[in-house]
């Protein structure tokens, strides 16, 4: 009776495991959209933080494909790669794109260093420049989520903002001196409402749930064969009873596991409908609370 909880709480403990694993690829998977409420939010400045694939050519060949992030204001992104224009890039002159730049722009996507005046004022000059999009180069290898200034009232951008790393704008500063033309591609690719990895998480945990109430199911079976056997010799109807009590237990074990993936399931859910960070935090102290739990009697089963 002790071995097979033991080994109940063993399955657990890896389906624990799972959902942990599950949660933090919730967690990357949110990462497409960032939603904070701490940046202000007014007219022309409340867009959502999505991740921008940019897509590079040089001379005519697709090199290499960037990520980076938009802004919260400009105009949305095309969601589509087919629909979105591939523009020429150029460099700012002066690289901070503080002031009006020296070279002359039609309709090119300008790239231009951070720092020295805010992201809007880039964004206004870029476009009085006429440039069609504006890419700004990081000062660190993270993103930054680049958002109005507090003391702007009027916020009216034209031409999309899209931020890239260090990194990135440094390989892109570098095909700019080497080769003739390079062009770039921006979009925002969608967030999928169901997300196939989650899907093929859930069904992992669900069919290890279900693998473990077989088991359990099983070996109690044999136990209880076992002892009908052993009993046999003694007295037939302690037997019967004992067989039917095993039966009993079965039960138990298989709705419990049912329920456990009823109630994961609805928690998954939750947790997909309500991406906070202090809920995921809770998870994450249940899940190692149950993890530790599920260890320990895992150990006990063991070493005993
Ligand atoms: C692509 O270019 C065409 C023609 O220049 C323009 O009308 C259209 O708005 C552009 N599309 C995007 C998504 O920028
Ligand atoms: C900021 O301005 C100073 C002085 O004009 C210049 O030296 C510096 O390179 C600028 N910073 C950036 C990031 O362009
Ligand atoms: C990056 O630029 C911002 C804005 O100019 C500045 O506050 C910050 O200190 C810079 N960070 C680094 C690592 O240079
Ligand atoms: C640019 O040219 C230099 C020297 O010609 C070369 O070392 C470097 O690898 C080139 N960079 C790219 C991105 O092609």
């Amino acid at each position: 009776m002790g071995f097979k909880r033991g080994v109940f709480s063993c399955c657990f403990c890896v389906v624990f495991a799972v959902f942990l694993l599950n949660s933090c690829f919730l967690v990357i998977g949110g990462d497409i959209v960032h939603q904070d409420n701490v940046a202000p939010h007014r007219p022309g400045c409340n867009n959502n933080f999505v991740l921008v694939k940019v897509p590079t050519w040089v001379n005519g060949n697709e090199v290499t494909q960037f990520v980076g992030l938009g802004a919260r204001f400009g105009p949305t992104l095309e969601s589509k790669e087919k629909r979105a224009n591939q523009t020429r890039l150029a460099f700012a002159d002066p690289p901070d794109c503080c002031s009006m730049p020296r070279n002359k722009l039609t309709g090119e996507a300008i790239l231009v260093h951070r720092g020295n005046c805010s992201f809007t004022t880039k964004a206004k000059v870029a476009e009085a420049a006429g440039a069609s999009a504006i890419i700004i180069i990081n000062n660190q290898t993270e993103l930054f989520k680049m958002v109005c200034d507090p003391g702007e009232s009027d916020v009216d951008i034209g031409i999309p903002a899209v931020m890239l790393p260090q990194d990135a704008g440094t390989s892109l500063i570098e095909f700019l001196r080497n080769s003739s033309t390079v062009s770039v591609q921006m979009y925002s690719p969608k967030r999928p409402t169901v997300d196939v990895a989650e899907v093929f998480l859930w069904l992992m945990s669900v069919v290890t749930i279900l693998c473990a109430s077989y088991w359990s199911a099983w070996s109690a079976r044999e136990a209880a064969i076992e002892q009908d056997k052993f009993l046999k010799d003694g007295s037939d109807d302690y037997g019967g009873k004992e067989v039917t009590h095993s039966g009993g237990v079965l039960d138990i074990n298989t709705t419990s596991a049912l329920l456990f993936v009823v109630v994961a399931s609805c928690f998954l859910i939750m947790l997909y409908k309500l991406m906070s960070f202090w809920f995921i935090e809770v998870l994450v102290v249940l899940f190692c609370i149950g993890g530790v739990e599920g260890l320990q009697t895992c150990l006990v089963t063991v070493l005993s």
